[in-house]
This record gives structure tokens, sequence and C-alpha cells, in this order.
């Protein structure tokens, strides 16, 4: 009996999810996610069982709708036990980006024991992004507060205001000040959390009332990874071309790295 209840608590997830899938900022959208292809592997079952328990376990009270369907990812609106925005990202399991995760996994002695297996590996991706999220949370780092982890679902504190995550700095006029902030988050995350983003662009950094939040820190690596120093050197460069590109003169890269790394 409580077999069958629990199944059509699922069941009736499933429903409110797919529901959410056609939903942006609470409002249904024509052109929804619906029609994705990657509808079917975002409400695998296995997907739902895990925000499943994270409503039995209270961390969350609801799913309302779709912030973002990438390749790599769905990330949902939620609400959270105490009526705060969360954001749910559900990454997909599928081969494609195995080889390239692969790159950002392997030499990182956190992760030494991963099981084989696509399946395997994504789940071991939002581990890394939610220990890669904490570690830079306590080092007082403006990122997503993180909040569980199951399989492939990774529940974080939402940025943003009604389902609407915040701007990110490719999508304005980025100014000076935020190249300084993005700098100095480059070198706390390597000097106070000992990582490396190792993807940063303006499509991973936010603009918000109280400054700059970095996100999206699955690729993110500990410094005694093998290629730490190179995905550093990169983003510094990724880094500086971008607010080169919005008009602003900046310090040079070299010195920069050399300041971050002495
Ligand atoms: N904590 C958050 N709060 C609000 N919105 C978020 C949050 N995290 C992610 N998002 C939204 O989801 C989008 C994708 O997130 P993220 O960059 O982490 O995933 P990704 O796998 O790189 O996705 P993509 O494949 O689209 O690049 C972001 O651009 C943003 O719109
Ligand atoms: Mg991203």
């Amino acid at each position: 009996m409580a077999h069958q209840a629990q199944d059509r608590d699922v069941d009736a997830l499933e429903q409110a999810l797919d529901n959410a899938l056609g939903t942006r900022h609470g409002q249904r959208v024509d052109d929804g996610f619906k029609g994705h292809k990657v509808v079917n592997e975002v409400l695998d079952r296995t997907t739902v069982h895990a925000i499943y328990g994270m409503i039995k376990s209270g961390i969350l009270l609801r799913v309302n709708g779709v912030v973002s369907a990438g390749k790599e990812s769905v990330v949902f609106w939620a609400t959270g036990k105490d009526g705060a925005d969360v954001a749910l990202k559900v990454y997909l399991v599928s081969t494609s980006n195995f080889k390239r995760r692969a790159s950002y996994m392997e030499g990182d002695p956190r992760f030494k024991n991963i099981r084989g297996g696509t399946r395997n590996m994504v789940y071991a991706w939002a581990q890394k992004e939610f220990k890669n999220l904490s570690g830079a949370h306590s080092a007082g780092i403006c990122v997503p507060e993180p909040i569980a982890v199951d399989k492939n679902v990774l529940a974080m504190s939402f940025v943003g205001q009604g389902g609407v995550c915040a701007p990110t700095l490719n999508k304005v006029r980025a100014t000076y000040s935020e190249y300084e902030e993005t700098i100095a988050i480059i070198e706390s995350l390597y000097s106070k959390a000992s990582l490396v983003h190792s993807d940063l662009s303006g499509y991973n950094l936010f603009r918000t009332g109280g400054g700059v939040t970095v996100f999206d820190l699955g690729s993110a690596v500990d410094l005694r990874h093998p290629s730490s120093l190179a995905f550093l050197k990169r983003d510094i460069s990724n880094v500086t071309d971008f607010f080169v590109r919005h008009g602003h003169e900046v310090k040079n890269p070299r010195d920069v790295l050399a300041r971050i790394t002495q």
C-alpha cells in the first residue's frame, strides 16, 4: 500500500514537472520546452525520484517552471521549504559530453574512485559542482549557496527574483568594476578555495544588486589537478578578452596571473 501511495506521488510529481517544462516565469509558453527533445530525458524515472526525495525530505515544496534548457542541463525554478526560491539543476544523462567532462575529473584527487558508465559520470559531475560550490561558498565567495545534491539533481539558492534569473554579464554592458570583481573572484577561488573555475565567461557570471556572482562550477578543478594552471591562464585570458570587448582598458593578463599565483 505504502508503495502504491508513493508511486502515485511520484506520478503526480512527474505530471507537475511535465507542466513546469511548459512554463516559464509562471506563464505558459507555447513554444515551451515541452517540444524539446530533451524532455523525456529530463523526466526519466530516476530523476523524478531524486526530486521526489527532496520534496519528501522537506528540502523543496514545489517545482514552478523552467529557467533554462541547455544541452547539458535543465534548470528549474523551485520553491524551498522556507518559501525561498531554489534553482534545481538537472544534468542530462547523455553520452555527448563524456570526453569533455573526463578531462576535468581525471587528475582531481577529490574524484579518484568514480565508477564507469555515463550515468555514474553524470552523478559524479553533479557531486563535483556541489562540492565546488560548497568550498567556494564557505570561503565567502559570491556563488549560489548549495542546498542538496542527489544523483543528477543539484539544488542551490536561486540568483534572481520571481523565477527570473539575474542577467548574465554577456547580456549587459559589463562595467570596469565588474572586471575588478571578476578578477577578485578568480583570485579568491584560487587562494581561499583552492579552485580554478575552468569555464569562466560572461555566460557564467551574474550581475546582482550585491555585485558579481559566479556560477556553473561543474568544471572547476582542485589546484592539484595537473591542468589547473593552464585552466587558470585560460580563464584570465577569456575574462580579459571579454572586458576588452566591452570597451575597458584592463590589466595585463600575465601580471594578473603572476599576482594570483605568487
Ligand atoms: N543558481 C541559479 N539561479 C538562477 N538561475 C540559474 C542558477 N543556476 C543556473 N541558472 C540558469 O540556468 C542557466 C544555465 O546554468 P549553468 O550555466 O549552470 O548550466 P550549463 O550546464 O552551463 O547550461 P548550458 O548548457 O545552458 O550552458 C543559467 O544561464 C541561468 O539562466
Ligand atoms: Mg553555463
